[in-house]
C-alpha cells in the first residue's frame, strides 16, 4: 500500500513542495499574508474555463479600475462587459457584478467567509465557493478543478472514468484535505497539476507526491484520468457580414441580453445552424451591398459546439444608414465595443483581406 495521506516522516510532502515552489500569481498573497477575499473572488470567476495565462492580464486590469467590490458594484454592467471581452463564457461578467452587487449591498462590501454563503451568490459554484472559502478565508473546503481530477486519480490509479469517477475522485480529495492551511492545498493541488502532473508527460521525477503515486507505480501515470467516450462537438455553420462605410466606419449589432454571447457586441451575420445553407447567405446580409465572400472560414469552438463562419465583406458610401437593429461603429473604435473572441477572429480576417482599416485588435 502506498502512503497516500500526504503526511510523510518529512511532514506534509506538498505544502512542504509549495512553501518553495508556488507559482508567484498576481491574486496570490505573500506567504504569511492574508489573501485579499475581493481578489481570490475575482481571480476565481475569471479561471472558471480559463488560463493563468489569459487571465492575468484581465484580472490586474480589472483590478487597477475596480479596486474593490463597492468601486465594482458601483460601476455600469456595460463597462464591465466591456472589460471583459475577449476573455469569453460572458455569463459570467454578468454574474460577477450582480454578485459585487449583492455583496456590496446585502453583505456590506464584505464577502461571505461560510461556503454555503458564499454558494448563494451568484456566479458561485461548488468549486468557486469551495475555492474562495479555502483561499481567502482558510475554511476547510474541499476545492476539485479539472487539475485536481487528474492528480487525484492518478495518486489513487482510479480505473473508473470520468465523469462517472468524479464522486469518487471528491472523496479522495476530501480525505486529503488537511484542517491547516486548506487553501495552499488547494492551489497546491492546482500548481501541481499545471506544472507537474501536466496531461501528458507527467514530470513524475521531481513530484512531491511520486513516492505515494499509485498511477506512477503502476509504470503509466498519464493513462489517468480514464476518460469515457466523448460525444463529438456538434457543427453550426453561418455567415457575417464585415460592412464598411466610407468614412471608416463599421456596421455592428447588439447580441440579444440572453444566450449565448448576451448583450455582447457582433459583426451582423446569419442564425447559426448545422443546416446552414450558404446558397442563401446573401439574402440574410443586414443592408444591400456588393458583397465579397472571403476564402476560407472564421472557425471557433464554443462549448457545446464548433462554430464555422463563412465571411462577406462590403464597402458603401460613407452617408449611408444603419438598419434599425445595427449601428455604426465610428473608424478605431471597434477595439472599446464589447466584442467576443469570435467576432475579433472576423474582423482580422476583414483586415487581413484589405477590407477593415482597424489595426489588429488584441486577441486573448
Ligand atoms: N486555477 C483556478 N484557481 C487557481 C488558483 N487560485 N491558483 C492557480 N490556478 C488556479
Amino acid at each position: 500500500m502506498y502512503d497516500v495521506s500526504l503526511k510523510s516522516s518529512h511532514g506534509r510532502p506538498l505544502l512542504a513542495w509549495y512553501d518553495r515552489h508556488a507559482r508567484a500569481l498576481p491574486w496570490r498573497a505573500p506567504p504569511g499574508r492574508a489573501s485579499d477575499p475581493y481578489a481570490v473572488w475575482l481571480s476565481e470567476i475569471m479561471l472558471q474555463q480559463t488560463t493563468v495565462a489569459a487571465v492575468i492580464p484581465y484580472f490586474s486590469a480589472f483590478l487597477t479600475r475596480w479596486p474593490g467590490v463597492e468601486a465594482l458594484a458601483a460601476a455600469p454592467v456595460e463597462e464591465v462587459m466591456r472589460q471583459w471581452a475577449g476573455l469569453g463564457y460572458y455569463a459570467r461578467a454578468r454574474n460577477l457584478h450582480a454578485c459585487a452587487r449583492v455583496v456590496a449591498g446585502r453583505f456590506g462590501g464584505r464577502f461571505p467567509e461560510e461556503e454555503a454563503a458564499l454558494r448563494a451568490l451568484p456566479g458561485l459554484g461548488p468549486y468557486t465557493a469551495a475555492a474562495v472559502a479555502a483561499i481567502a478565508f482558510g475554511r476547510r473546503a474541499v476545492v476539485v478543478d479539472g487539475n485536481v481530477e487528474r492528480v487525484i486519480a492518478r495518486l489513487f490509479a482510479i480505473e473508473t472514468p470520468l465523469p462517472a469517477a468524479k464522486p469518487l475522485i471528491r472523496e479522495r480529495a476530501a480525505a486529503l484535505t488537511p484542517q491547516a492551511r486548506p487553501g495552499d492545498h488547494a492551489q497546491a493541488m492546482m500548481d501541481l497539476g499545471a506544472t507537474i502532473c501536466t496531461p501528458k508527460n507527467p514530470a513524475c521525477a521531481i513530484c512531491p507526491l511520486s513516492p505515494a503515486c499509485a498511477g506512477r507505480a503502476g509504470g503509466d501515470p498519464a493513462r489517468f484520468p480514464v476518460k469515457g467516450q466523448k460525444p463529438a462537438r456538434p457543427q453550426r455553420r453561418g455567415a457575417a457580414f464585415f460592412i464598411l462605410r466610407g468614412d471608416g466606419a463599421v456596421l455592428v449589432r447588439t447580441r440579444p441580453r440572453k444566450g449565448l454571447l448576451g448583450g455582447m457586441t457582433e459583426i451582423p451575420g446569419t442564425p447559426w445552424s448545422a443546416d446552414f445553407d450558404a446558397s442563401a447567405a446573401r439574402r440574410l446580409a443586414p443592408m444591400k451591398a456588393r458583397y465579397r465572400r472571403l476564402d476560407g472560414f472564421v472557425e471557433h469552438g464554443f462549448t457545446h459546439f464548433e462554430l464555422q463562419l463563412s465571411i462577406y465583406v462590403a464597402e458603401v458610401e460613407a452617408g449611408r444608414r444603419a438598419p434599425d437593429d445595427c449601428r455604426w461603429a465610428a473608424a478605431g473604435s471597434l477595439d472599446a465595443q464589447a466584442l467576443p473572441s469570435l467576432m475579433r477572429k472576423v474582423i482580422e480576417a476583414a483586415r487581413s483581406a484589405g477590407v477593415s482599416r482597424e489595426t489588429p485588435p488584441c486577441f486573448t
